[in-house]
Parts: structure tokens; C-alpha cells; sequence
């Protein structure tokens, strides 16, 4: 059978980082009140990092990219297959994906963005696992890149505090051993207006607002439900158990959705790889960010199982299975 594997893994935060103290006494400038109690208290983040006015994601991706192909021993120039998961693409087209490309000096790979917002990385993987599956690829890079600074309305308190950038990437090679077990997607777009950019452009204008809403409370009571259902989607389907899993490499959301996740599925918190508290959530970055910290710093080891599991904005939510 072809598997495919992940053979390096890279990521990057730009280096302008706001404590919540820091992000509060902005805040206050322009009369909006928060605290690092309160944002600790209800969401265990401690520090985010921002991205210069003149960096996009494709920059972000770029500097991911380098150190997931150091790491994976590979060239530029191996890679047949580029997807970027984003939804603060550099430009409306052509995708992040093909400006990535030309900056990392690849020519010929295929190359496209996918869409689904904090799940962005588990379709990301999920398509180009199946793609390396089917022939129809041989070495993916795969990255997660977000802005989410640009989208956020920092007259808000309940989101701004929030989000953070930064990118993350894996470079996913076709082997003859185990890599991907097992993967699920899911959508449901009726729960569109819970969590939405609603603008978008036309004749040249901003139609819509054309910054970030969300229901918290509708978000958090969604997502504790389908990322249990999707973790035990993909345990099935590979024929393991919650047993089975080393560590939970969850999208960084909030640490409180990330408890009732462990909690659900009967494992302890030190299986769960945590980096919301220093990243705040980077959407689709988020799980190739936590994924690469774990690496790096020697918490993960190659043979271990590790669930990566995703939800966001569509509805959309997800898991893929990996033996490292
Ligand atoms: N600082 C201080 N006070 C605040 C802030 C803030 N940043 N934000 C809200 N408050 C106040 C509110 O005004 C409210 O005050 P009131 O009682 O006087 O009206 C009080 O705090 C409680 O507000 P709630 O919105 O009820 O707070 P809640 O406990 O629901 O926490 C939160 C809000 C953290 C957003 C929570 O709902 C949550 O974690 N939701 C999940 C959403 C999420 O993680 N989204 C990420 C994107 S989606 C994804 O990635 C899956």
C-alpha cells in the first residue's frame, strides 16, 4: 500500500509579540477595555504575535516552508504538489499557494489554497494525503498561513484578543510505511453566520463588513461536540482506540475547548500539545504551528500516533490520524 508521510515539519511567527498587557494598554488608547485576567481566565492565552502592515501570508508560508524542507533533507525543486490552507490569502487571486511557489523558486508543482478557515490544515492534509495515495502526487508541502490580525475589528473586545499570526508547514512524502492512518472531514454550512468576514469585493468597493463576527458561546458548545465525533471518526477507521494516541495536537483555539476535547476523549493533559497560550488562535496555522513546537522540542518522536483535529468557521471540522 502507498502512504503517505510526513517527513519535515517548519513553521514561523513574525517577531512582533504582544502580551495581553501589552494588547490591553493598546486597547485602551481607543477606550476598549480588557485585561490579562480576563483573557487568561476565559481563553489561556498569554501572547500573540502580529504581522508587519507589508507581510502577507505567502511571507509567513515562505519562511514555514524553508525550515519544513530543511528538516525533510528536500529541495524546492522536489516538491509536485504546494496547498496552502488560508483564509487571509495576499491576494483574492491567484492563490497563496502560487505566490508561494515563485518565492520558494519551484516551478511545475500544482499548486492551490484551500479554504476552511481554523480547519484549513486537516483538509489541507486530508487532500494532499489522498492525493499522494492516489499517484497523483509524490512530495506535498502543506501550510497553514494566516494574517488574522488584518480581519480583526479591535473595537471588539470579545474577538480581537483572540487571534494571532503566523504559519506552519509539513512537507508529506509518499512512503511504503504507515504515515497518514486515517482522516474526516465535515461541514455544514448552515452555521455560516456564528462565525464570518461577511464582505467581500466588488465594483472596486468592500461590500459587507469586512471584518471577523462570531457568537463565542455558539462556537464553543459546536466545536467541543464535533471534535470528539471527529477524533472518534478517524480512531475507527485506523482500528485504534483513545489508548492509542500519544498526543493531541488540537487546533489552539481556547485551552477550555481543548480540555473538554481531552476530557472527552479520557485523556490527560499532558497528551495534549498546547500553544495557544504563546500563538493565541491562528487559525488554519495553528495545528502545523503546535505541530512543529512539539517536534522541535523533542516531545514528539517518529512512530508515535498523534491526532491532529481541526474546527472553524463553515461550519467545518475535522481530524487526521498520523503515525509520526
Ligand atoms: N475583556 C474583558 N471582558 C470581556 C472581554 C474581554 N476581552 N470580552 C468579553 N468580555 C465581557 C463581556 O462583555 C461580558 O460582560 P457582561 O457579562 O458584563 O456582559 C463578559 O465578559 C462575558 O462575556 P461572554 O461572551 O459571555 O464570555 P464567555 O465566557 O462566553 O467567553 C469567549 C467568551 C472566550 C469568546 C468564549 O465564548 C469562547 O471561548 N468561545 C469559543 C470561541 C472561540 O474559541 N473562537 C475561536 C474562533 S473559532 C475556532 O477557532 C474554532
Amino acid at each position: 500500500r502507498r502512504y503517505s508521510r510526513i517527513a519535515g515539519t517548519g513553521s514561523y511567527l513574525p517577531p512582533r509579540r504582544l502580551t495581553n498587557a501589552d494588547l490591553a494598554a493598546e486597547l485602551a488608547t481607543q477606550g476598549v477595555e480588557t485585561s490579562d485576567e480576563w483573557i487568561v481566565e476565559r481563553t489561556g492565552i498569554r501572547a500573540r504575535h502580529f504581522a508587519a502592515p507589508d507581510v502577507g501570508s505567502s511571507d509567513l508560508a515562505l519562511q514555514a516552508a524553508q525550515r519544513a524542507l530543511e528538516a525533510a533533507g528536500l529541495e524546492a525543486s522536489q516538491i509536485d504538489l504546494i496547498i496552502v490552507a488560508t483564509s487571509t490569502p495576499d491576494m483574492v487571486f491567484p492563490s497563496t499557494a502560487c505566490i508561494l511557489q515563485h518565492k520558494l523558486g519551484n516551478a511545475g508543482a500544482a499548486a492551490f489554497d484551500v479554504q476552511a478557515v481554523c480547519s484549513g490544515f486537516v483538509y489541507a492534509l486530508t487532500v494532499a494525503d489522498a492525493m499522494i495515495q492516489s499517484g497523483a502526487a509524490t512530495r506535498a508541502l502543506v501550510v497553514g498561513s494566516e494574517v488574522f490580525s488584518r480581519l480583526l475589528d479591535f473595537k471588539d473586545r470579545t474577538t480581537c484578543v483572540l487571534f494571532g499570526d503566523g504559519a506552519g508547514a509539513v512537507v508529506l512524502e509518499a512512503s511504503d510505511q504507515p504515515g497518514i492512518l486515517a482522516t474526516d472531514l465535515h461541514a455544514d454550512g448552515k452555521h455560516v453566520g456564528i462565525l464570518c468576514v461577511p464582505g467581500h469585493v466588488s465594483g472596486g468597493h468592500i461590500l459587507g463588513d469586512p471584518l471577523l463576527k462570531m457568537d463565542g458561546q455558539a462556537v464553543f458548545k459546536l466545536a467541543v461536540g464535533v471534535l470528539e465525533e471527529a477524533a472518534r471518526a478517524t480512531l475507527a477507521k485506523a482500528g485504534k482506540t483513545e489508548a492509542d494516541i500519544d498526543w493531541l495536537i488540537p487546533h489552539q483555539a481556547n485551552i477550555r475547548i481543548m480540555q473538554s476535547t481531552a476530557r472527552k476523549l479520557k485523556l490527560s493533559m499532558d497528551k495534549v500539545v498546547v500553544t495557544v497560550d504563546q500563538h493565541g488562535n491562528t487559525s488554519a496555522a495553528s495545528i502545523p504551528l503546535a505541530l512543529d513546537a512539539a517536534v522541535r522540542s523533542g516531545r514528539v518522536h517518529r512512530g508515535q500516533t498523534l491526532m491532529l483535529e481541526g474546527v472553524g468557521g463553515g461550519f467545518t471540522w475535522g481530524a487526521v490520524l498520523v503515525q509520526y
